[in-house]
């Protein structure tokens, strides 16, 4: 069995204090919850600051984004060791505003993700289609790209999350609907089975993101291959994360 993950992306939000604040919250409500794996990924500026509010928590800290190399004259970025040396255990990689934004591609979140990997972190590789992709019926064949690209090099067995994440739910209050999302997971974990195996495939958790509310948890973790969720706006707030975490 599939442990639910739920993991929040604060993206460019919350000052340190701010997430202070938001995390201590997030343990009174979450920190009895042993069902489910809970993973917030605050900016890199409140990473030890939100690592110190979680020691004795079973919430767990991600990181962003990632660079591939170990260390050197790249102005601006952010080493996996580094990540593991600030608290984190997760991070995301692949995200679409990524993709869309700062001219990242399959080869590069390959990249990332291996990087991740090998300094003991567990990546969180982001795939889905753009609104148009969907509109002219080439969704599976973008997230076959995606996964080709994205996961060159990686063997069964070792630490990954995948996150369907279609482009045209993010930030818009749009969701999939639960059954859209399961289409599109099934098929992750078809092609995943076919790559790497069906132990590894059965074992693999697939998130889904895209406008996930407190209202719409239930309907998509009652998919069969929907195994958690990664959540951008609602996981600003406490009380929408925390019933996020908490559906039943
Ligand atoms: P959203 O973002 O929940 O605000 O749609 C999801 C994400 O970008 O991971």
């Amino acid at each position: 069995m599939r442990k639910p993950l739920i993991a929040g992306n604060w993206k460019m939000y919350k000052t340190t204090a701010d997430a202070r604040a938001l995390v201590k919250g997030l343990r009174s409500q979450l920190d009895a919850v042993v069902d489910r794996e809970v993973v917030v990924c605050p900016p890199f500026t409140a990473l030890a600051a939100v690592a110190g509010e979680l020691r004795g928590s079973p919430i767990a800290l991600g990181g962003q984004n990632v660079y591939w190399e170990k260390q050197g004259a790249f102005t601006g970025e952010i080493s996996a060791a580094m990540l593991v040396d600030a608290g984190c255990r997760y991070v995301i990689v692949g995200h679409s505003e990524r993709r869309q934004f700062f001219g990242e591609t399959d080869e590069t979140v390959n990249k990332r993700a291996q990087a991740a990997i090998a300094a003991g972190l567990v990546p969180i590789v982001c795939v889905g289609e753009t609104l148009q992709e969907r509109e002219t019926n080439a969704t599976f064949s973008v997230i076959d790209q995606q996964l080709a690209g994205g996961f060159r090099g990686y063997s069964a067995g070792q630490p990954l999350v995948i996150a369907y994440e279609p482009v045209w739910a993010i930030g818009t209050g749009k969701t999939a609907t639960p059954a859209q999302a399961q289409d599109a997971h099934s098929y992750i974990r078809q092609s995943f089975a076919k790559r790497f195996g069906d132990a590894a495939a059965q074992a693999v958790q697939i998130l889904y993101g895209g406008s996930v509310k407190p209202e719409n948890m239930s309907s998509l973790m009652a998919q069969p291959d929907i195994d958690g969720g990664l959540v951008g706006g609602a996981s600003l707030e406490m009380e929408s994360f925390s019933k996020i975490v908490r559906y039943s």
